[in-house]
This record gives structure tokens, C-alpha cells and sequence, in this order.
């Protein structure tokens, strides 16, 4: 990859003298943000994937007595939500959850059906739905094969795992599958490019980072500024003009994201153990996540492998062939990706209470697991829900049983996908064990310091 660094220091050189003077610490316009809320939460932009009956047929696949759904509306759309992991949504949205949405043929009835962003980023705590936090209890899988198998079609041939727990998902590989089919002007391929990714499920980042970041994706390849990286989710179907026609409208998205901010810890916090914890925080932990409050800074810092020792598939799996496809097309043509840097980038802390599981795999369930590295279950059980019942305000996650062994026999889909396997293929949980030399006393009170952010 070295060979590559002389001509990157030059592109980065152009992209430095090209970009507006704006950095992520300017606050959005406002305009912007609302034109980029209304257009994110009450406009389709895929064709229909499928049919409206596609949605009321699903529970018939259960295996077990859903609610009916033309006389028990409002009992299957709950029982439906449950099944998938998807949360209602904070926006009119004709009775559907986040991510799901109406769909019709430009200027006919929306008789059909298309996911959309928030079925990925859309989330819900203690019953309170957010646009913007990551969905950690989606079933991907269940919700697409379902609503596939609902409509009487066929599956597609399945050429990666899109999750094997609930809420992790593999959406690099949806992208590196479809720009594998995409030519470097963006035309369809018949045959796909071996491109050579092979990229793990991971969990969702919650959208309000993006104020304070200025490269972006768990491995900061990506400048935050990218408007075109967002579309690569539509390469399902569009082409690079109708691509181009999006991109004013997700430049107004980003500015949305930009302004989100995080849900405050809704239970008490200690004052006297926070105000000790921040100082056990600075001494450990700043340098790496930044600090907070309203002078806060965040360093924007990318972390090596060797330093890091999380789990390494999602840094590695994005293969140079792939980085370089796509930075010959017209969506890295603003922002390429950097080629160089191999690792993690350290994430602002703002909201860390909501967002658990942690690390980029989801494979730690409490922060204080996080910083015990001990204490870190290797095959734990996933929540049935968001709801408060199921969240630990001591360890702060997600209360979990452990699993001693793989199920054997094993369970059926659908039950299998509530364990979370570190043992899986990118799903390690070592690594960071930054908080491990602190004493109890120490770690208990940086955890009710991080209650604050
Ligand atoms: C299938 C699930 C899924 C869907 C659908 C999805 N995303 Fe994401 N998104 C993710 C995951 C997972 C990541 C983290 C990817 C990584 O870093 O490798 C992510 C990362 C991002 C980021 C970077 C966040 C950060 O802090 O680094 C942005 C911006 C983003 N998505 C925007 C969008 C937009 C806009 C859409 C709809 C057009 C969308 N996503 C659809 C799963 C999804
Ligand atoms: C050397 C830099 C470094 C230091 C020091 C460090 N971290 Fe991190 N931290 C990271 C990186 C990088 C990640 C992302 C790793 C990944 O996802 O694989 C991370 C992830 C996290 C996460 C999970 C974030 C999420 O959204 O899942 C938390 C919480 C966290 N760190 C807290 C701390 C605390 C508290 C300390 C101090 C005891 C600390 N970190 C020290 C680099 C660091």
C-alpha cells in the first residue's frame, strides 16, 4: 500500500485546497435541516420491493397465532415490530414502523412496499423513538426473507451473512456487493469485479456523531463531509444521473444529521461519583475520546490495530481493490477514501448510555463489561426489546444471560438470532481494555461519569 502514499499525499493535497472552509464544529443552517428532516422521514426513494400484502402476509410465516391483520390492525403492526426488531416511527408514516415504508411507481397509487434508512437507523429506548440511533434489535434477515417469501417470490441466493444476532447487520457487504456490479462509470455489470471484501456484521452508529466528526465509518476512511458515500445504498437501482439528482436532497440529510443531538440518561446520577469520574477520565480516556460539555473537543483519532486489539475483520475486510473501485467512481470523486489507514476511529462519547451494545460489533452488552475486560460474556443472550425493563442502570446495557455452550441442537432461525456469539466470524469482543487497571472504586465512578454525556 505504500507505493499508493505519494500519490494520495497529492489528492489529499487537492482535497484540502478544493473543500469549502466549513468544519464539523460550524452548526448546520437551519433551513437545511429541516428542508434534510422532511425530505429523510417523508420521502421514499426506492421503487417498490414489494407488495403491500407483502406486510399483512408475513405473520402467517410465524409459526404461531399472529394477530389478524385487517381486524386486529394495531395488535399485528405491535406483534410485527416485535417479530423484526423495528420501532413505531416519530413521523407520520401511514401505521408502518421506522424503516418501512409506502411505495408506489413514480406519480401511481403507493400500493407497494421499501425500506428505507431508519429500518437501520431508527431505534427506540425505554419505549421513546429516536431518528438517528442505531436499531440494535433489528432481525435483518427475518425481515427481508419474510416479506420475500410473503410475496410468493423466491429468495435471492444468499452471498454473505446479513446477521447471525439481532441488531448487528451487514451493511458493507450490501455495498461492496453492489459496487461490484457497477462499472467505474457507474454502469450495471453483468459479471461483477472480484473485488476481494469480506466484511463482518456490525452495529449501527447513532447519526448524531456526525456533529462532531470529521472523518467518518468505524475505520475514518471516509471525510464526514461525504454527501455521495450515503448513496451508495441506492445503487440497488439508480443510476449515476438519477444518483446526481439526490445528492442537494442527502446534502440537506447530512445537515439533518449534523444538528441530532442525544437523549439525556433519564435515571439518577450520583454527582459527587461523576465529578470523581471525570477526573479518572481525563487521566485514561481523554486524549483518545476528547472532552465534553460546551467547550468540549473532540481529537478525531483514528487508532491502530496492534493499539486497539478489537476485533479486526470490519479494518481488514475492506479490501484495496474495493477502496480503489470505488474511488474511481463518481461518489469518491469530492472525498476518495483514504487508502492507507488501517484501524478504528476512537468514537465521540455523547450519549453512550442509549447506544449499547458496544464497541463496532456490538460484542460487549454493558460499559461495564467495556472496561472490565474480564467480566465480558463470550455468548450472551440479546433483549427481547428496548424497553426499560430490559436495561441495567448499574452496568449501563443491556441485562443479558449468559449462554455456556452453543444450543445444541441447535435452535430454529428465529430463536438462534437472540445469542450473540463472539466466537463468530467478526465478532470478537477483545481488545480495548483501557478501563481493566483501574480499581472498582475508580471504574464505578467513570461509569456514572459517562451517564453525563
Ligand atoms: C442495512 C442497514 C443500514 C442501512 C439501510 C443504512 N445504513 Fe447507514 N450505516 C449502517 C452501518 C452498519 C454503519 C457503520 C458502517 C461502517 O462504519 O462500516 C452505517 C454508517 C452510516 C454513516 C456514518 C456514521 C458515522 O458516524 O460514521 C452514515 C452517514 C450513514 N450510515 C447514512 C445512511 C443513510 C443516509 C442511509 C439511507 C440512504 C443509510 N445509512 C442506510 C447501516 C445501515
Ligand atoms: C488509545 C485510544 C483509546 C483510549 C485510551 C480509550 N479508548 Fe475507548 N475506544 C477507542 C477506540 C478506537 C474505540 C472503538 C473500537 C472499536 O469499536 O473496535 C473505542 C471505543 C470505546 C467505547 C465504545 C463506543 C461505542 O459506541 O460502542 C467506549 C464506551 C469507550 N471507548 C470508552 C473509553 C473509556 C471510558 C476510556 C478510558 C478508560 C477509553 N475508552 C480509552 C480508543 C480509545
Amino acid at each position: 500500500m505504500r507505493r499508493r502514499s505519494r500519490i494520495r499525499e497529492f489528492l489529499a493535497a487537492g482535497v484540502v485546497l478544493l473543500s469549502p472552509t466549513w468544519s464539523a464544529g460550524d452548526s448546520p443552517d437551519p433551513a437545511a435541516v429541516e428542508r434534510g428532516r422532511v425530505a429523510l422521514t417523508s420521502t421514499g426513494y426506492l421503487k417498490p420491493g414489494w407488495s403491500g400484502a407483502a406486510y399483512r402476509r408475513a405473520g402467517t410465516l410465524w409459526g404461531q397465532n399472529a394477530p389478524d391483520a385487517e381486524t386486529s390492525a394495531d395488535d399485528y403492526a405491535a406483534a410485527f415490530n416485535q417479530r423484526y426488531g423495528l420501532h413505531t416511527a416519530p413521523y407520520p408514516n401511514d401505521g408502518l414502523p421506522m424503516g418501512l415504508r409506502r411505495a408506489g411507481q413514480p406519480g401511481g397509487e403507493k400500493t407497494g412496499m421499501q425500506i428505507d434508512c431508519m429500518v437501520c437507523h431508527g431505534g427506540s429506548i425505554g419505549g421513546q423513538s429516536y431518528v438517528g440511533l442505531g436499531n440494535t434489535t433489528l432481525d435483518m434477515r427475518a425481515l427481508l426473507y419474510d416479506l420475500t417469501r410473503a410475496d410468493n417470490r423466491r429468495l435471492p441466493p444468499s452471498l454473505f451473512h446479513l446477521n447471525t444476532a439481532r441488531g448487528t447487520v451487514n451493511a458493507g457487504m450490501i455495498s461492496a456487493v453492489l459496487l461490484s456490479v457497477r462499472n467505474s462509470d457507474l454502469s450495471m455489470r453483468k459479471i461483477p469485479l472480484p473485488l476481494g471484501a469480506n466484511l463482518p456484521e456490525l452495529d449501527v452508529p447513532p447519526w448524531w456523531h456526525l456533529a462532531r466528526k470529521t472523518t467518518m465509518y468505524y475505520d475514518g476512511r471516509t471525510d464526514a463531509r461525504s454527501v455521495r458515500s450515503s448513496l451508495q445504498f441506492f445503487l440497488a437501482e439508480k443510476s449515476l444521473e438519477e444518483l446526481k439528482e439526490l445528492e442537494p436532497t442527502f446534502r440537506d440529510i447530512l445537515a439533518y444529521f449534523k444538528s441530532l443531538k442525544p437523549p439525556k440518561y433519564p435515571f439518577a446520577i450520583d454527582p459527587v461519583k461523576a465529578e470523581r469520574g471525570k477526573t479518572v477520565f481525563a487521566k485514561n480516556c481523554v486524549k483518545c475520546h476528547g472532552t465534553y460539555g460546551p467547550d468540549g473537543h473532540y481529537p478525531n483519532r483514528l487508532v491502530e490495530l496492534a493499539v486497539i486489539g478489537t476485533d479486526p475483520e470490519r479494518a481488514h475486510g475492506l479490501s484495496d481493490r474495493l477502496v480503489a473501485h470505488y474511488n474511481t467512481t463518481w461518489l469518491a470523486e469530492d472525498y476518495p477514501a483514504d487508502l492507507e489507514k488501517i484501524g478504528y476511529q476512537a468514537p465521540p462519547l455523547d450519549g453512550i448510555w442509549a447506544t449499547a451494545p458496544y464497541l463496532h460489533n456490538g460484542s460487549v452488552p454493558t460499559l461495564a463489561a467495556l472496561l472490565k475486560s474480564a467480566d465480558r460474556p463470550a455468548r450472551f443472550t440479546r433483549p427481547p426489546s428496548t424497553g426499560f425493563e430490559h436495561y441495567d442502570p448499574a452496568h449501563v446495557g443491556w441485562k443479558f444471560d449468559v449462554v455456556t455452550a452453543p444450543p445444541s441442537p441447535p435452535l430454529p432461525p428465529f430463536e438462534a438470532q437472540f445469542i450473540y456469539d463472539t466466537s463468530r466470524f467478526g465478532l470478537s469482543n477483545a481488545g480495548h481494555r483501557f478501563g481493566d487497571s483501574l480499581g472498582d472504586e475508580a471504574r464505578s465512578d467513570l461509569i456514572e461519569y459517562l451517564k453525563t454525556l
